[in-house]
């Protein structure tokens, strides 16, 4: 295989698979530089098979030992372990498009090593951005990196921007950007059934067939508020000029609002291959595996406004980003730590919202002047959200 070289960063998850789909589809004009995962050393091992990488990194050390006896008899390929492996094959000059798609907080660091080395970055990680906005977008500037928005939504608003006013709304002659949000699995429950809702159920979502983080936090509509933030930062907006818009096709995957009247959408399946294949060929389009959309079964188009009482994440997220410096770090870290132990069956679904919220209150927010600075608030923030479920839960 030749071509652009890519390294995929969280290859064994949703998106992760998605893009290596893609990429199977174009042999010739992609190449896979890195692989990486967590702990799923056998998983890894079949897409190091398929793919051939140079390099394959386990986050895990004992994944990785486990990975290169699966590998033995493939002795071209380099096996790591660790956040150094992850970043090393990150910032490595081999690959110059890396997909960052690890979920969560984890993926920060491998994600600005790719973003520090300059590469194009396909940024699927929104939790990177959340935790460390300015920080993030600066370095950015910094390297020179071509960062291109993989959540759909914001794939949506990049495609409906003038290439040369992405970070200039007011340029642009920008008024809003609409947010669009399917609603998620409990769009039409009452707030008392909230309460019992099970892990599977929020894990089978109407549209999108997504990792279980990522599920749960469509279903509290956290998903919809780390957008909310990412899209200030991806594109220079504030708040108040982005408006969500529950649309339950989840066919419009966003609009930019301009100064004349004019809405600019996005439409398409719902189906992650086609942001993924943007990013992938931008500025060309290439062949992404998606079924054509057809509008005349779609039928009709509805657009609600969020409930903000029975889905009080998106306030939250809000709140975070207006209060700002390390707010919206300890947010995410909270979320991810509430999230991590409603799939347990150890919280219900209304009290990941309360453990969010008292994080917040009792984690004082301070000005996010380095990494370093996040870093230790995710830290302490994840100790903290651990003590509140410990007290909500005796
Ligand atoms: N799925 C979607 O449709 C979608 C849409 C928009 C944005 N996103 C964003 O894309 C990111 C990935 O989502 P996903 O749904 O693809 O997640 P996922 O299916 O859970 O996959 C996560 C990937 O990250 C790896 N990983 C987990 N913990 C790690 C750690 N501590 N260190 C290194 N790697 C780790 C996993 O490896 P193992 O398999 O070994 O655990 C897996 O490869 C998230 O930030 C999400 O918000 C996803």
């Amino acid at each position: 295989m030749a071509g652009r070289s890519i390294t995929i960063l969280g290859a064994t998850g949703s998106i992760g698979l998605s893009t290596l789909d893609v990429i199977r589809r174009h042999p010739g004009r992609f190449s896979v530089y890195a692989l990486t995962a967590g702990t799923r050393a056998e998983e890894l091992a079949v897409l190091c098979r398929e793919f051939r990488p140079k390099v394959a990194v386990m986050a895990d050390g004992q994944a990785a030992q486990k990975l290169a006896e699966l590998l033995s008899d493939l002795p071209d390929i380099s096996v790591r372990s660790g956040e150094s492996g992850l970043c090393e094959v990150a910032a490595a000059p081999q690959a110059c498009t890396i997909m960052a798609a690890i979920v969560g907080a984890a993926g920060l660091a491998p994600t600005l090593a790719a973003v520090r080395a300059g590469k194009r970055v396909l940024l699927a990680n929104k939790e990177a951005l959340v935790m460390s906005g300015k920080l993030f977008m600066d370095a950015v500037s910094a390297s020179g990196a071509e960062l291109l928005p993989i959540d759909s939504e914001h794939n949506a608003i990049f495609q409906c921007l003038p290439a040369d006013k992405v970070r200039d709304p007011d340029g642009a002659g920008i008024t809003r950007i609409l947010l669009t949000a399917s609603g998620g699995p409990f769009r039409e429950h009452s707030g008392e059934s909230l309460r019992s809702v099970t892990p599977a159920e929020a894990c089978a979502h109407p549209n999108w067939s997504m990792g279980q983080k990522i599920s749960v936090d469509s279903a509290t509509l956290m998903n919809k508020g780390l957008e909310l933030i990412e899209a200030c930062w991806l594109f220079n907006m504030t708040p108040d000029r982005i408006e969500v818009h529950v649309h339950p096709e989840s066919i419009i995957h966003s609009m930019v609002e301009y100064a004349d009247g004019s809405v600019l959408a996005q439409l398409g399946s719902p189906d992650m291959r086609t942001p993924i294949a943007n990013g992938l060929a931008w500025p060309e389009r290439i062949d992404a595996g998606v079924a054509p959309l057809d509008l005349f079964s779609i039928g009709r188009f509805r657009f609600e406004r969020p409930d903000l009482l029975r889905f009080p994440c998106l306030r939250l997220a809000a709140e975070a980003f207006e209060a700002g410096g390390t707010a919206p770090a300890v947010l995410n870290a909270a979320n991810e730590i509430a999230v991590a132990e409603f799939l347990k069956g150890n919280l219900a679904f209304t009290d990941i919202p309360i453990v969010i919220e008292k994080t917040l209150a009792a984690t004082p927010v301070v000005p996010a002047d380095s990494f370093d600075i996040i870093f230790a608030k995710n830290s302490e923030a994840r100790q903290q959200a651990r003590e509140q479920i410990a007290l909500l839960t005796v």
